[in-house]
């Protein structure tokens, strides 16, 4: 039997303040898109933004249904937005923002399980890192490099 360690570095910025301008235009981008989100039933907004290789930013909101499971989330449609318009383009980056109608929400907020599954398949699909840029409404910022450090033992083609 072997045991392994995995662990990842995790840069913490104490406010958004904190980011060097290409970090916090893309941030910005992601609290304007967080904006328009359409949350009416949970009231937690997202919103997402990816930077390409080409410079283009493509942002994406979370889109909710009346029935719950129909719905989006903001890291979904930034890259799948960004999969249709920009096919083949890097992403470099994507910046997230959350936000809550109840509750002020001051810690980074990480993408959810299946939004780690579909970044990772961008990853995978262009062969080089995303980084990522977590952010709540306020508070700290995190930054990890790649989405592989958050989704582990992460399932791909390579299983089909
Ligand atoms: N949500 C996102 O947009 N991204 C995540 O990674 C977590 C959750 C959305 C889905 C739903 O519209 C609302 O936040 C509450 O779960």
């Amino acid at each position: 039997m072997k045991k392994m360690k995995v662990s990842f570095d995790l840069s913490i910025y104490d406010a958004i303040e904190d980011l060097q301008f290409d970090e916090l235009e893309l941030m910005n981008a992601a609290v304007s898109a967080r904006k328009n989100a359409y949350a009416p039933y949970s009231n937690f907004q997202v919103g997402a933004a990816a930077l390409l290789e080409n410079g283009e930013v493509v942002i994406g909101n979370n889109q909710e249904n009346a029935s719950f499971p129909a719905g989006l989330c903001a890291e979904g449609v930034a890259v799948f937005q960004a999969g249709a318009r920009f096919p083949g383009v890097v992403i470099k980056a994507i910046a997230i923002s959350a936000a809550s109608k109840k509750n002020k929400v001051d810690k980074p907020a990480a993408p959810c399980g299946i939004c780690r599954q579909s970044i990772s398949e961008y990853e995978n699909r262009q062969k080089s890192a995303i980084v990522l840029l977590m952010m709540g409404e306020t508070g700290e910022v995190y930054k990890c490099g790649s989405v592989a450090d958050i989704l582990p033992l992460g399932f791909d083609k390579t299983y089909l």
